[in-house]
């Protein structure tokens, strides 16, 4: 029954252009908090495409992919400067003017605090591989249009800059957690991301003269990530011992601190967080920095990528299951945990009171995240993680009226500015029970997200 509901707003939010149906609003509130929670979240569209996908609508993932291709690249860049023709946008909308369609991409430059949307390629990307594995239409892949946009977005995405470590380097607000939090530089969403979507462009790229240098390069740099993230995120036990004792200020080359982390910096609510049966990735890296929040998402992906080991994916369902209260509550999933209070908060978040503790990003709770996580538990075999989590969500968010995400520690009330109807409350619902009860489409998510190698 709430499915049904579910499968209804997944209706109602889907918007046309030219008489084909091309995206999903991210939110059918007629209140909405912000003016474009009506336009199609390239982000949000990810979970609609996979119901579509899923339901032989397939044809509406294509207009879509379509769509986002040729509008990228229309931000607005300074005179005389050459635009980045990968970047994609964060929405598009439809307008009508003079009785004539047409689309108006957003590239953060009319979104709050103008923050560029680096993961929209990367989703687009994956969509993309999704689409082609799903109908098998590699015709659309080896199209002379789509294999341009890939390598265009690989022009952008593996070119050198200032990094100093195969991982990307971000500004703040640059993926799904799109307000400054302290998630500049090397966010683990990003990254996890990031290891996606170049795993799907080796597959999708085909081996002309001209791309061999990319696919050497991609090959490359996903072996270099994987290697850096499972050396440098990785948090357990021991390895929390080891920062704990860890020397600092070392120069030169075949050192343990590379980063020069100093131990001090161990957030005391890390003090007994971790049993010896637990572990996570970090929530980013850098130098003398390694922010310890747990992310709920980067950490999901990672699992349902491969970038995180079977061992360790098994650490993270671990630690799921023995915070449950905080992680999950009574509204799955935390997005971060904990939450940054008083000066760390006004530091952090430019004193957001969007954002205030236990809110929104930081530190509230996402229904949409009920998919990778039902996703992680299920490809990890933890299906009684699965069933819990869903026992918990199911009759609440139909109750509640699609709410965007949940305040509280515990996830108990809703979201303070939260839209209701949010189309990927729904649509990530949607899914969830499909992956539980479906496992064909255990299997055909599988075969979209994960690449068997990275298990090495
Ligand atoms: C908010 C979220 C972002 C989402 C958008 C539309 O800005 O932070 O992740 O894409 O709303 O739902």
């Amino acid at each position: 029954m709430n499915i049904k509901t579910a499968y209804q707003l997944l209706e109602d939010s889907i918007i046309y252009y030219r008489g084909e149906p091309v995206g999903t609003a991210a939110a059918c509130d007629p209140s909405p908090v912000a003016v474009n929670y009506h336009e199609c979240f390239v982000r949000d569209f990810v979970p609609s495409a996979l119901v579509f996908l899923n339901s032989g609508r397939a044809e509406i993932v294509r207009n879509f992919l379509t769509t986002v291709m040729n509008i990228r690249g229309q931000q607005t860049v300074l005179e005389g400067h050459q635009r980045s023709m990968g970047l994609m946008p964060a929405s598009f909308k439809v307008i009508e003017e003079d009785g004539r369609e047409s689309l108006v991409a957003d590239f953060g430059e009319r979104a709050i605090g103008r923050v560029v949307p680096v993961d929209s390629a990367m989703w687009w990307m994956f969509l993309l591989r999704a689409y082609v594995v799903t109908t098998g239409d590699w015709k659309y892949a080896g199209s002379s249009e789509v294999q341009e946009c890939m390598m265009q977005i690989l022009d952008l995405y593996l070119r050198e800059r200032f990094e100093s470590s195969p991982t990307l380097l971000v500004p703040d607000g640059s993926f799904m957690i799109d307000r400054r939090m302290g998630v500049y530089g090397y966010p683990l969403e990003i990254q996890a991301l990031y290891y996606g979507m170049l795993e799907a462009a080796k597959e999708l790229i085909s081996g002309t003269n001209g791309p061999q240098t990319v696919i050497e390069n991609l090959q490359v740099r996903v072996e270099a990530l994987r290697a850096y993230v499972r050396l440098h995120y990785w948090v357990d036990r021991d390895r929390l011992n080891q920062i704990h004792r860890f020397k600092s200020e070392e120069f030169g080359l075949g050192i343990d601190n590379v980063l020069n982390v100093y131990p001090e910096s161990i957030p005391g609510w890390m003090d007994g967080w971790l049993d010896n049966r637990s572990g996570y990735l970090a929530g980013n890296q850098g130098p003398g920095r390694i922010d310890f929040r747990f992310f709920a998402q980067g950490n999901l992906l990672s699992i349902l990528f491969g970038l995180a080991t079977t061992e360790e994916s098994q650490g993270i369902m671990n630690l799921f299951a023995a915070h449950w209260g905080e992680l999950i509550g009574e509204m799955p999933v935390k997005i971060v945990y904990p939450a940054v209070h008083g000066k760390e908060w006004m530091h952090v978040t430019g004193s957001d009171p969007k954002n205030v503790p236990w809110s929104y990003h930081n530190g509230g709770n996402w229904p949409v995240l009920i998919w990778p996580f039902v996703a992680a538990a299920m490809r990890t075999g933890r299906v009684e993680l699965a069933e819990n989590a869903l026992e918990t969500i199911t009759e609440r968010l139909k109750r509640d009226n699609w709410p965007e995400y949940y305040d509280g520690r515990k996830g108990g009330l809703i979201g303070r500015r939260a839209n209701f109807f949010q189309t990927w409350s729904a649509t990530g619902l949607i899914i969830a029970h499909q992956l539980y009860e479906d496992p064909e489409f255990r299997v055909l998510l599988d075969s979209c997200m994960y690449c068997a190698e990275a298990d090495q």
